[in-house]
């Protein structure tokens, strides 16, 4: 059979982790997928870089754009990143000309997911972003297809593995914020410039696509009310301790509507902020640079997901689930376009931007 034939946008580890992870795996995928899924082309920074994976015999593309116009290629895969430049531009090249397209991206989904969705359907392609939330952990497939009988009624979780990291670390070693955010670097999980983790936007991106998803209304990013976690001292987590809680960073989404079904009335909350968690809910057992989301459905009841929520393995395995999903001829997107009206609520949140 024809094999599906993929572009990378990215050669980093995630991008990497995808080229071994379809070489290693690649009869178990093709078994799965009905067909071979090929890498055809590649773009990244830099050509010469050695990592660790042969790529010589694959078209190398310097302009990643241009891997959006070539015959050889059905599916772009983008893990660049950024919510704006040369990935939201290799999105729309290549939805716009049918081609499907897979994205780690948050940000971007974030920011621009509902017009990569309409120029998707218009083109008969798919926009795929399994791994944009929670990395490994199948969230996005778990709200839409897991879930999809259900009226979902919150939705909220750990979305970020730094920050989560950095508290439970605090928690257990008594040290302060600044400390252990240097610890958190000298690891590898905080990036040089946390800002985006350590400030609540990350997982304010990755709350903003789950709403969407889960409540089928329009993405709102810049509605979530964000307060991260800089502020938060080894005095607080030891008072909360005392009073029986662990403080993590939540992100939270409810629906704060009175008829269910109504349209127009429904109002959509959404908030990332440090928050108390009873040592008896299983979010307060999450430590380390985990991800978990719960989300609560009126016949499923409370479904928790958890895992990896970054690195190689876990992302690049929710990249190819994506692809093994096309090559089967599944171009479901995860939010259709909706035509509910849902109605944001800015909250009044003093910490909030
Ligand atoms: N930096 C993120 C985290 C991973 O710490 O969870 C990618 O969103």
């Amino acid at each position: 059979d024809k094999p599906l034939r993929v572009a990378i946008a990215g050669l980093g580890t995630v991008g990497t982790g995808v080229i071994r992870l379809l070489r290693e795996n690649a009869a178990l995928i093709e078994a799965r997928a009905g067909v071979p899924i090929a890498i055809t082309a590649v773009s990244a920074r830099d050509r010469s870089r050695d990592r660790g994976v042969d790529i010589s015999h694959i078209a190398w593309e310097d302009d990643m754009t241009a891997m959006a116009a070539r015959d050889d290629v059905d599916v772009v895969v983008e893990l660049v990143g950024g919510s704006d430049g040369p990935a939201l531009v290799l999105a729309r090249q290549a939805l716009g000309r049918g081609k499907s397209f897979v994205t780690a991206n948050k940000a971007m989904v974030a920011m621009h997911g509902m017009e990569l969705a309409e120029a998707a359907e218009a083109g008969n392609a798919a926009l795929k972003f399994e791994a944009a939330v929670a990395g490994g952990i199948p969230v996005v497939k778990g709200l839409r297809e897991g879930a999809a009988a259900n009226r979902i009624e919150r939705i909220y979780g750990i979305l970020n593995g730094t920050c989560n990291y950095i508290l439970s670390a605090m928690e257990s070693t008594g040290a302060d914020f600044a400390e252990t955010l240097q610890e958190a670097q000298a690891l590898g999980y905080a990036e040089a410039d946390p800002a985006f983790d350590i400030d609540g936007v990350d997982a304010a991106h990755k709350l903003a696509i789950l709403a969407a998803i889960g409540f089928g209304s329009r993405i709102d990013f810049s509605a979530v009310a964000c307060t991260g976690i800089a502020a938060v001292r080894a005095a607080d987590i030891a008072q909360a301790d005392v009073l029986g809680y662990v403080i993590r960073l939540i992100g939270m989404a409810d629906m704060l509507d009175g008829e269910p079904g109504a349209v127009g009335e429904a109002k959509l909350l959404q908030r990332v902020r440090p928050c108390l968690v009873h040592k008896r809910h299983p979010l307060a057992h999450v430590t380390g640079p985990t991800n978990a989301v719960v989300a609560e459905g009126n016949f499923s009841g409370r479904l928790l997901f958890q895992g990896a929520g970054a690195g190689d393995g876990p992302t690049a395995s929710a990249v190819v689930a994506d692809l093994i999903d096309l090559a089967r001829g599944d171009t479901y997107s995860p939010f259709s376009v909706p035509t509910r009206a849902m109605e944001a609520v800015p909250a009044a949140d003093p910490g909030g931007r």
